[in-house]
């Protein structure tokens, strides 16, 4: 027997005992990729590396016997300083996406593939589970949201990507006219007690993860509905109201309380609900218009005031010839009610050029179809009402000249350039800012935009109360606002039981990244090139007569035949790879020693495998379990350093490697090197 001391224990064991299993019989975890249970050690990783008081180098507990006398260190700042490094190496050139990339582009984080899958499979009701419990409003975002995810897809990279806005659209649609709807479950009630202020995205998303979690939630607006802007300023052509109201009552199923009509700052006071309330979130959104800057711009009317009006319900009379100053969203929406409303002379004058453009183009091009008019590189200089009763608008050719601080092409005035046009109606859509005037509070501190809120948990400089969506960012995008709700749900659950408050933090993802041609040929393997489903729409000469949504939406058929294009991107072993579980745990920078990667490979030649050697980290495990199988030529580690890598001997096939232990090389198999193709989300791959 030989005795030694683990961190501060010590423990008597068998000569030739390692040092990792004495601190396992101490019930001291020691992290081991390579390591597999009943093989001898490889002690390739390193990851169990531990201090040996006495000696130099960290010493690989795994392959250690242990010695009489030893005084061991399994966690002091150097070990886990080499572990990161350790994992940081590994994944320098590992080429695999952990999830799929249009996951890492949608800011919600939705299960695209899981949500999809269900499509796929007629699964209906189970896809418009996952689109709530991510998104929250998901029919709602499916109208309205720029699709960062769609930019992300891999099919992008050999044609169009996969139409993921128009799915969750149609699934949670399907469940907006389902008799069952789902209602999410709720936890045990906590006694605990949230004042919620806005009910926009962001406060909806709030209460809906805080309803989950068993609290007491209150939403306060200012507005006599709730909604924000969804409610307020996105018109009913791209967002009809009954869609929203629809999914708003699955936060009133879930037992929220709305006051409306009342508002922080001259109803309430922060300090108020600090009083009645155990937390807070902030969520009031960016209500204030930003002026034209120019002389005589009160006679422009806010976009935000004249998409209010017509959002009550009201038609205003505003003339023939509608003249809108902006680019964005806000813009573009103006001018198509505009047209609704009967102007037809709509003109949307923009500084910079069309590529600046911040909204989607496609809703340019559905302006243009419905007649509204684009002049960029212009900007007001004065506006004035003429002797005619018209408004006469002075402006300015602009040229476009170095990128500003927001990366794009800063205009700059052409002298001599300015030229007048007249108007009925002149709209000012220019930008939002937060209105700050509300929160005046102590301790709250504010940046140049909004609130002040950490990154990571949404926390504001008051304890116990937090903040998140447009007040905090600014005028954004619906789709943050509800990422941000979730995290502040997130924050405030850890914060009412008394655990640090550190937001969700997120497993570490690895990306491949942009393919080379061959990469694409080995990954398109399998694959069917099929064409984007297009959203039907009535037609523009219909459409511009009246508010009804433009966008039909997918029928069933077209939904599942789009589904089945998802190629289920994403590690099949995401959720059991020890070698993102161990990144995450130690806070590896997957890009710290990034050059360059190896190539994507994928092996399908097994029908039970899949094998992708760019997720090896040639620990040999699998080389053993096929060796202890005894039957087929086994698996080896063949070529030497960067070119190191599992094969099968005597260039055989995968099947002549395994005819029996493929199912225990992939449980073996640390990563997702070797994996079921059973538990790929990929049909084409599957079957
Ligand atoms: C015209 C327009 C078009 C847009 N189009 C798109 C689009 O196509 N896609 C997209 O993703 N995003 C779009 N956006 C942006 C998107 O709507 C916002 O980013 C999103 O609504 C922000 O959510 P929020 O919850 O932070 O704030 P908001 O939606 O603004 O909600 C804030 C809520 O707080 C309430 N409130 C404010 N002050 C107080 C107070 N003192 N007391 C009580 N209540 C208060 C307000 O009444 C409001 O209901 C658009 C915005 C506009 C204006
Ligand atoms: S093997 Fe692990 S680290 Fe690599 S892509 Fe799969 S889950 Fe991510
Ligand atoms: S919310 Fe937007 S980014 Fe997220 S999946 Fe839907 S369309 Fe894509
Ligand atoms: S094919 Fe499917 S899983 Fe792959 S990136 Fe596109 S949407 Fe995501
Ligand atoms: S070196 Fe010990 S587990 Fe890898």
């Amino acid at each position: 027997m030989v005795t030694l001391t683990i961190d501060g224990r010590k423990i008597s064991v068998k000569e030739g005992t390692t040092i990792l299993d004495a601190a396992v019989l101490l019930g001291i975890r020691i992290p081991t990729l390579c390591k597999v249970e009943n093989f001898p050690p490889s002690a390739s990783c390193f990851l169990c590396a531990v201090k040996i008081e006495g000696r130099k180098n960290l010493a690989p507990s795994c392959a250690t016997p242990a010695e009489d006398g030893m005084i061991v260190h399994t966690d002091s700042d150097e070990v886990r300083a080499s572990r990161k490094t350790s994992l940081e190496l590994l994944l320098s050139d590992h080429v695999g996406d952990c999830i799929g990339p249009c996951r890492t582009g949608c800011p919600a984080v939705l299960d695209i593939p899981g949500f999809v899958t269900g499509i796929a499979g007629g699964d209906f009701r189970r896809a418009a589970e996952i689109a709530l419990d991510y998104l929250t409003v998901p029919a709602s975002l499916g109208r309205i949201c720029p699709r960062l995810c769609e930019q992300r897809c891999h099919r992008c990279e050999t044609g169009e990507p996969l139409s993921i806005r128009n799915l969750h659209r149609l699934a949670a649609d399907r469940d907006l006219k389902s008799e069952s709807r789902y209602i999410p479950r709720k936890e045990k009630a906590t006694g605990k007690k949230v004042a919620v202020v806005g009910t926009g995205p962001a406060g909806l998303s709030a209460a809906h993860h805080l309803l989950r979690r068993g609290h007491r939630v209150v939403l306060f607006d200012s507005r006599s509905a709730p909604g924000g802007m969804l409610r307020w300023a996105i018109p009913a052509f791209r967002l009809p109201r009954e869609v929203l109201k629809l999914e708003i009552d699955v936060i009133r199923k879930l037992g929220a309380e709305f006051r409306l009509n009342t508002k922080l700052g001259a109803d309430m006071t922060l300090d108020d609900l600090r009083r009645d309330y155990d937390a807070v979130f902030l969520a009031i959104g960016a209500q204030g218009s930003k002026s034209l800057g120019c002389r005589g711009e009160e006679h422009a009317v806010p976009a935000l005031d004249f998409l209010g009006e017509v959002a009550e319900g009201r038609r205003p009379e505003i003339g023939r010839d509608v003249l809108i100053l902006g680019g964005g969203n806000t813009a573009m929406d103006a001018s198509r009610t505009a047209v609704r409303l009967g102007a037809r002379g709509v003109k949307v004058l923009y500084r910079r050029s069309r590529r600046e453009m911040p909204c989607l183009m496609s809703e340019v091009e559905a302006a243009e179809e419905e007649g509204v008019g684009l002049e960029t590189l212009v900007a007001p200089v004065e506006l004035s009402r003429g002797e005619n009763g018209k408004l006469r608008l002075v402006c300015r050719r602009m040229e476009l000249g170095k990128p500003d601080q927001s990366g794009r092409a800063r205009p700059v005035p052409v002298p001599g350039s300015e030229f007048t046009l007249e108007a009925d109606m002149v709209i000012a859509a220019i930008g939002q800012s937060v209105e700050s005037e509300s929160l005046r509070a102590k301790d709250l501190s504010l940046t140049g935009w909004g609130i002040e809120a950490r990154l990571s948990t949404l926390a504001t400089s008051i304890e116990g109360v937090f903040a998140g969506g447009d007040a905090v960012t600014g005028a954004d995008l619906a789709v943050r606002a509800v990422a941000a709700g979730k995290l502040a749900a997130v924050s405030i659950d850890q914060y009412l039981n008394g655990r640090p408050v550190q937001g969700d933090p997120d497993m570490i993802t690895v990306l491949m990244g942009k393919m080379g041609e061959e990469e694409l040929a080995a990954f398109f393997r399998n694959i069917e090139e099929t064409p984007r489903a297009p959203m039907p729409e009535v037609p523009a000469e219909e459409r511009v007569n009246d508010f009804r949504e433009v966008e039909i939406g997918f029928s069933e058929e077209t939904a599942v035949r789009e589904a089945e294009r998802c190629m289920g991107c994403g590690c099949a072993k995401a959720d059991t790879c020890r070698l993102r579980q161990y990144a995450t745990e130690y806070g590896a920078d997957p890009l710290r020693f990034s050059g360059a990667r190896r190539r994507f490979q994928r092996d399908l030649t097994h029908p039970e495998i899949i094998y992708e050697p760019g997720k090896c980290i040639l620990c040999g495990a699998c080389v053993a379990a096929a060796a202890e199988a005894g039957s087929g030529l086994g698996l080896a580690i063949v070529g030497r350093g960067f070119d190191a890598a599992v094969a099968v001997p005597l260039k055989g096939t995968m099947i002549e490697a395994l005819p029996e232990a493929a199912r225990r090389v992939a449980e073996v198999c640390p990563t997702g090197a070797f994996s079921l193709r059973s538990s790929c989300l990929c049909k084409m791959i599957r079957n």
